[in-house]
Order: structure tokens, then sequence, then C-alpha cells
């Protein structure tokens, strides 16, 4: 847009004029707003419209030429025309801004929701898991963590807990020896008990989980390796009620709180008297369609009084302390509650069966 300087000359220029030449130029900067496409574009329409050096201003010089009771006129077309421009510059400034930011945005995005490396979620082992559980429930119960080796001697796993070498009960453990040594795999956990005693002076209440092996053929019931605990309480006046109650509340927590207990005698030779504990089962059986239900009495540990000839073994007064103990295969229980009948299941590591226990 070119200034009509021409008409500027001359001895008055006569305000209809200018004032035209302001509404032109007013349509010509708007035309040129709209037609701006990007930010900088909006700039140079400022700079070539309202700069100094622009064609509004270009007019105003000329209004020196007209009589004063002209130029207000003049002057206030002037602004009108400079802040329709700058309004409409800012409105379109902002859309462009706005549309340019987001067209970044976009051609900066980067995509994280490309399929990555998955990485399965583990899960506790179900023996594991039980060993947790039950040391929680004792926990609570005051009794603490003991552990002991896996590899023992014949005096910490027999002969401290009576078993002398020619004792029947030695044939139901079928123990492995070490080759060329006189140590053996744990037939059980109780050797820890002995360990427990022989570190620390009574009274004492600890439960020991942990590995134990036997000669056994494996089968759905019985394998070479499995997991027991052992428990162990020794103080003034322990009485037989007191492993009831304790054994009780263990099977209650642990199974459910109205499940009946029974304590039927049996024999240990490191406990007199010695019972074995049997919980009341729901067993529900298919065959076919048919779904039936029946109760079963199903054994779930062993427990007795220690044996005075224990205490005697560890050091420790048979005349001032009394005590008791218990101890139940870890599988066991976790077949009992979760309804396994294969104990190997424990070992194949079978993702799909340890995922849906762990
Ligand atoms: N040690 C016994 C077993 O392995 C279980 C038991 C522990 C029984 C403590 C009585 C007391 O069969």
């Amino acid at each position: 847009m070119a200034v009509r300087r021409t008409q500027s000359s001359g001895n008055g220029e006569p305000p209809g004029d200018l004032l035209t030449q302001l509404d032109s130029i007013r349509s010509e900067a708007l035309a040129a707003v709209e037609a701006a496409g990007s930010v900088s574009a909006c700039d140079e329409v400022r700079i070539r419209y309202l700069a100094k050096k622009g064609p509004i201003q270009d007019v105003m010089k000329l209004m020196g030429k007209l009589g004063s009771d002209e130029r207000p006129a003049v002057g206030e077309r002037a602004n009108a025309v400079r802040d329709a421009i700058t309004e409409a510059l800012a409105a379109r400034r902002a859309t462009l801004a706005k549309s340019e930011r987001a067209a970044r945005l976009e051609a900066e995005f980067i995509d994280i929701t490309l399929p990555g490396t998955p990485r399965p979620l583990g899960s506790i082992h179900p023996i594991t898991r039980t060993i947790q559980e039950v040391s929680h429930i004792f926990r609570g119960l005051g009794f603490s963590v003991a552990e002991g080796p896996e590899v023992e001697d014949d005096w910490h796993n027999f002969e401290a807990l009576n078993i002398p070498a020619d004792h029947p009960a030695r044939d139901m453990h079928d123990t492995l020896y070490l080759a060329g040594s006189p140590l053996l795999l744990r037939t059980h956990t109780s050797p820890v008990q002995i360990r427990a005693m022989m570190s620390q002076p009574p009274p004492l209440a600890i439960i020991c989980p942990g590995k134990t092996y036997r000669r056994d053929q494996i089968d759905a019931t019985h394998s070479a390796m499995f997991h027991q605990i052992e428990g162990l309480l020794v103080g003034k006046d322990v009485a037989f009620s007191h492993l009831m109650g304790v054994i009780e509340e263990f099977i209650h927590a642990f199974f459910g709180p109205d499940i009946p207990v029974r304590f039927r005698p049996s024999f240990f030779p490191f406990t007199e008297p010695s019972a074995e504990v049997d919980m009341l089962r729901r067993v529900v059986k298919r065959e076919g369609d048919r779904v039936s239900e029946s109760e079963a009495w199903t054994e779930i540990m062993g427990c007795g009084m220690v044996d005075p000839e224990v205490f005697k073994a560890v050091g420790y007064d048979p005349e001032v302390w009394t005590g008791f103990a218990f101890g139940m295969g870890v599988e066991r229980l976790a077949m009992i509650r979760s309804g396994i009948t294969d104990i190997r299941l424990f070992f194949e590591n079978d993702i799909r069966f340890l995922s849906q226990l762990g």
C-alpha cells in the first residue's frame, strides 16, 4: 500500500480523502492479518502497518495541512484504525501460536507405547509362602524363628533326641548318609531343638522351619526332600494343656476357626507323653456328575512333652524345666489346605502350578 502522497500536496488536503485513505489502510491491513499464515507473518504485518514509518503515520503527517477543526476527526479515525489492526493482529497471532505449538508437539511426539520386553512377575513359591504364614502365626504367639544345618551329625539328629543306635525309630527315618563321612542329611528338624537348647538357657520358645531328607521312594505323597516346621517351648510348669492350646490356636489360624482338632496317643523317643494331632476335614469328591461330601480326620503333626532324657542331653535340669515340642510337614499343610494330591508338583517347577498358589 502506498499512500497517495501526490494528493498531499497543495494547500489543504480534504479530510474526506484522508479518512478514505485511513479506511483503505484498515481494510488492506485487516486482509493482510487474515492472510498471515504464521506468527512471524503476523509480526511482518505489524511492522508494515503499525511501525513509526508506516502508512498511518504518513497520513498523520499530512494532518498539519488541515484546518484545526478538521484534525480531530482524522486523528480519531487514525487511532481507531490502529486499534482495529492491533486487535485483529493479537487475535490472529494467538490462534496461530496455539496451532503452531500443537503442530510442534505433534511433530516431537515420541511413541513409547511400542511393545517393550515383557517381564512376567514372579511369585513366592507355595512352600516358602506356607513357611512364612506359619512363622507369622507362631510369632504372634511369642515364638521366634531359629535355623540349623541340613547336614547333621548322628548325635544331634538321633542320640541327643533319645534315639540310640539300635532304636527301631531309626528305621522309620531311613537316613541318607554322606559317603565316607559320619555326617548325614537331617531326617527331621528336631536337631535344631538340640542346637537351640545347647546355645541358650531356658526359658525359650522357638520354631524351626527347614529342609529335611529321607531315603523315600518318590511318589504322590513321598519326596526324598521335604520341609518341616519344628516347635519347642521350654519353661516352668509347662503342661500338656499348654501344648494343646498352642496347637489348636495354630490350626484355627491356618485352616479355619471352627475346625475340630483331636489329640491321639502316639510315640516319639524324644517326647513323653506323645501325641498325633488330627483335624477334621471336609472332603469333597467328584465322580462324573456326582459330587459327594464327607468328613475325615487327617493327621497334621506329631507332638508331646519334651522327654527328660533330652533335657539331660542338652544340660537343662529336668527337675526345674518342662516343655513341649511339635513337628509338622510343610508340604502336607499346603496340600491339605489347597487340595493338592501330588507332592511332586511342588518340585517340578511348572509355572502354571506355582503361579496359582504363589
Ligand atoms: N520329629 C518328628 C518327625 O519327624 C516330629 C515331632 C517333632 C514329633 C517334635 C514330636 C515332637 O516325625
